[in-house]
C-alpha cells in the first residue's frame, strides 16, 4: 500500500444521499481507532496521563514485530491503538511525514468481515484491503479494509472467532515498578468521527456513505446555519441502519478569511478526521478530571452562559457548573446535549476530541456552532492563520 498514491476517488454517480439499498452492510459498533504517531510509546503515556486511558496490549520488537511499535489504549468501550513505524519504509512513517499524528484506521466491528468487505466493494468501495485471518492460539481475527476519505482506511472486523487480547502479536504491557494505576475520567463510547474534506467533496462522501455501506443522512447544515464574519462551512452526518456510527463530514465554504476546516486542511495536507467524540454520563466529573490532567479545552465569552436557560430550557446541571468548566448546552426535538471540544492534541492545528454527554438529544450541538467558531477563530487568529 503506497501513501503517496492513496488519494481516494469516491463513487461519483448522482444517487441521493437519503437512498439506500436497506440494511445490508450490519455494523455492531465503531472496534477501534488506529492513529499513525511519531512515537507511540511517548503519546500512549500522553493517552493515559491526560484522558485516563489504560495501556492493555502491546506489539513491537520484544512481541516479534518488526516493522512497526503499538500500544493499545482502552477506556470505557473506547479502543485506540497507537502505531508508528519502526522503518521508513512503514506506511506509518511516510503518513506523519505527511500529515503528522492522525487517524489512520477506522475499524467497525462486523458480524462477517467478507459479506461487508464483498457488498462495500460491488457498490464501488476501493478494496485496501482483501479478507485475510489473522490467528493464534487464541483464536482466528477476520478483517478486510476499504479505503476512504485522504488516506483514511475503513476495516471491517470480524471478532467472533477470537478470545485473545487485541489480535494476534499483541502482549500485555510490561510492568513498570512504581507507575501511577490507571485512572479513567469517565469517557464510555465514541459517539461519532468527524472528517474534513475539501470544498465540494461532501456531497461525494455522503454518497459514498450510502451507496457503499446503506448509511442515511442524519442532518445536513449549510454555511448559512454555520458561518461567522469570517469562515463558514458545510457539513452532512451520515449513520448507519442502527444510528450507531455517525460520521459528519465537514466542507470548507466561502468566507472572507481561511475558515477552520481549510486551516485543517493545510496543516493536516488533505482531508481526514478532525475530531473523535466520546460519551460520558458525567460530562463535569469527567471535564473536571481532564483538565485537571492537563488537558486544554476551547473556551467560549462568559456571556454564552447569560442567555442559556432561555435558549435550552431548564437542564439538570447547575449552569454555573457548566460555566465554571466552558461546558456547552443545546437542545433538540429529542432532549438536551453538554459538550466540549478539546484544543488539538498535536502540535499541528489538526485532530481534536470532544466530550459529550446526551440526555436523548440526537444532533451535535448545532446551536453552539456560532459561538464555538468564534471560539475557534481567536486560536486559529493567535496561531496566524486567519
Ligand atoms: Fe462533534
Amino acid at each position: 500500500m503506497n501513501l503517496e498514491t492513496m488519494e481516494q476517488t469516491p463513487p461519483a454517480d448522482p444517487v441521493p444521499a437519503t437512498a439506500t439499498g436497506g440494511d445490508f452492510c450490519p455494523i455492531l459498533g465503531f472496534d477501534h481507532l488506529e492513529l499513525y504517531v511519531g512515537n507511540a510509546k511517548q503519546s500512549a503515556a500522553y493517552y493515559c496521563q491526560a484522558f485516563g486511558f489504560e495501556c492493555t496490549a502491546v506489539r513491537g520488537l520484544e512481541t516479534g514485530e518488526r516493522m512497526r511499535a503499538s500500544c493499545l489504549v482502552e477506556q470505557g468501550g473506547i479502543r485506540i491503538l497507537l502505531t508508528s513505524a519502526l522503518h521508513s519504509s512503514h506506511d506509518a512513517a511516510r503518513s506523519v511525514r505527511r500529515h503528522g499524528d492522525s487517524v489512520a484506521v477506522i475499524a467497525l466491528s462486523v458480524p462477517d468481515a467478507d459479506e461487508a468487505f464483498s457488498a462495500a466493494v460491488s457498490r464501488g468501495a476501493q478494496a485496501a484491503a482483501a479478507p485475510a485471518t489473522a490467528r493464534d492460539e487464541h483464536g482466528e481475527l477476520r478483517h478486510a479494509s476499504i479505503r476512504l476519505y485522504g488516506d483514511c482506511v475503513l476495516q471491517f472486523m470480524d471478532r467472533r472467532d477470537y478470545a485473545g487480547l487485541f489480535g494476534p502479536g499483541f502482549e500485555p504491557p510490561p510492568e513498570v515498578p512504581g507507575a501511577a494505576a490507571p485512572r479513567g475520567c469517565g469517557l464510555l463510547a465514541i459517539d461519532h468521527v468527524v472528517a474534513n474534506v475539501e470544498l465540494g467533496r461532501m456531497n461525494e462522501w455522503a454518497h459514498f456513505f450510502a451507496r457503499v455501506l446503506g448509511f442515511n443522512q442524519l442532518v445536513h447544515f449549510d454555511d448559512e446555519a454555520i458561518s461567522t464574519e469570517y469562515s463558514a462551512l458545510m457539513s452532512k452526518v451520515m449513520q448507519d441502519g442502527s444510528g450507531v456510527i455517525k460520521f459528519p463530514i465537514n466542507e470548507p465554504a466561502e468566507g472572507r478569511r481561511k475558515s477552520q476546516i481549510e486551516e485543517f486542511l493545510d496543516f493536516h495536507e488533505g482531508p481526514g478526521v478532525q475530531h473523535i467524540a466520546c460519551r460520558t454520563d458525567d460530562i463535569v466529573g469527567a471535564v473536571s478530571r481532564l483538565r485537571k490532567n492537563g488537558v486544554e479545552f476551547l473556551r467560549v465569552p462568559a456571556t454564552y452562559y447569560d442567555e442559556l436557560e432561555q435558549r435550552v430550557g431548564k437542564i439538570d446541571e447547575p449552569i454555573e457548573r457548566l460555566a465554571e468548566f466552558g461546558i456547552l448546552a443545546d437542545r433538540d426535538e429529542d432532549g438536551y446535549l453538554l459538550q466540549i471540544f478539546t484544543k488539538p492534541v498535536e502540535d499541528r492545528p489538526t485532530l481534536f476530541y470532544e466530550i459529550i454527554e446526551r440526555h436523548g438529544a440526537r444532533g451535535f450541538g448545532e446551536g453552539n456552532f456560532k459561538s464555538l467558531f468564534v471560539a475557534l477563530e481567536r486560536e486559529q487568529a493567535a496561531r496566524g492563520n486567519l
